[in-house]
C-alpha cells in the first residue's frame, strides 16, 4: 500500500494559506481534469443521480463532491486522507445538505464501511495513488452491480513521459503553489494496463478518454475512465 501523508498535507498547508476560509458558491459543472469545462460533465456517473449515494475518494476542498449533491440532488461523501482538505471542504460546503466529508484513507474507509454506492469517483484522488490489486477490488465490493466507477488521473504520456512498463507504481510529484514539488509514488499505466486490473476486480472497462486542451497543452493531460460493476 502506498502511503502519502505529507505531501498532501503540504499541498493543503499550501491552499488553505492560499484562499479565504468560509462558503463558496458551488461550481456549475463537474470537473474532471484542471481545466475548466474540458471533458463530460456528471452525466457520466449515471442518467439520474437524485437521491443515489456517491463517494468521492480523495475528494481535496470538495467542489465536486458539492456539485454533485447541490445541483444533481446526489447524497454525497468525500473522504481525504488529510484533516485539513477536510476542513478546508467543511469552511466552503458544509452548510449543504445531503454532503459529508470525511477525513480518513479511501482504502481504509472502504474496508470500515458495509454500505453499497450507487457510483464512486475520483478526480486526480486517492485512485491512481492506491495500487489497484488492493483498492479495485474493495472499490467493487461496496458497487452495486452495473453501476459506475470513475475516474480521472495525470495521463501517463504527459509531457513526453511514457506509461509504467510494470505492474509497479514509479516516482511522481505534487507541485505545490511555490514550486516545490514533492516526490510521491503514482501508478502511471496505459489504458490496457488499467483495463487488465479494472477487469481482474471485477469491472468492465466502458470508455477511457484522453483529454487535453490542444490550445494549451501539446500532450494528452487527463485519462478518464468509466467502468461498470459487473
Ligand atoms: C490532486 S488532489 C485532488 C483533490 C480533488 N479531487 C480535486 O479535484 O480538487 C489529491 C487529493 O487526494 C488526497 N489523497 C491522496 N491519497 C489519498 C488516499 N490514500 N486516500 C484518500 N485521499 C487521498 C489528497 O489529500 C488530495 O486532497
Amino acid at each position: 500500500m502506498i502511503t502519502q501523508d505529507s505531501p498532501w498535507h503540504a499541498l493543503a498547508l499550501q491552499r488553505t494559506a492560499a484562499e479565504l476560509a468560509g462558503p463558496l458558491a458551488v461550481t456549475a459543472r463537474m470537473q474532471w481534469t484542471t481545466r475548466p469545462g474540458l471533458g463530460p460533465g456528471a452525466d457520466i456517473l449515471g442518467p439520474d443521480l437524485r437521491g443515489k449515494r456517491l463517494l468521492e475518494l480523495g475528494c481535496g476542498s470538495g467542489h465536486n463532491s458539492a456539485h454533485l449533491a447541490t445541483g444533481h440532488g446526489a447524497s454525497v461523501t468525500g473522504v481525504d486522507l488529510v484533516g485539513l482538505q477536510v476542513r478546508r471542504a467543511r469552511s466552503h460546503y458544509g452548510r449543504l445538505n445531503n454532503l459529508t466529508f470525511v477525513t480518513g484513507h479511501a482504502l481504509h474507509y472502504l474496508q470500515a464501511s458495509a454500505e453499497r454506492f450507487d457510483a464512486i469517483y475520483s478526480v486526480f484522488g486517492a485512485v491512481g495513488l492506491i495500487a489497484p490489486e488492493a483498492l479495485l477490488p474493495v472499490i467493487a465490493a461496496h458497487l452495486r452491480p452495473g453501476r459506475m466507477l470513475a475516474f480521472s488521473v495525470p495521463h501517463a504520456r504527459r509531457c513526453g513521459r511514457s506509461p509504467c512498463a510494470d505492474d509497479r507504481p514509479r516516482r511522481a510529484f505534487v507541485a505545490l503553489a511555490d514550486r516545490t514539488r514533492l516526490p510521491i509514488s503514482r501508478c502511471e499505466f496505459d489504458t490496457d494496463r488499467l483495463e487488465k486490473h479494472l477487469r481482474t476486480a471485477g469491472f468492465w472497462l466502458i470508455s477511457a478518454q484522453e483529454l487535453h486542451n490542444s490550445r494549451l497543452d501539446p500532450w494528452p493531460t487527463t485519462l478518464l475512465i468509466r467502468a461498470r460493476k459487473l
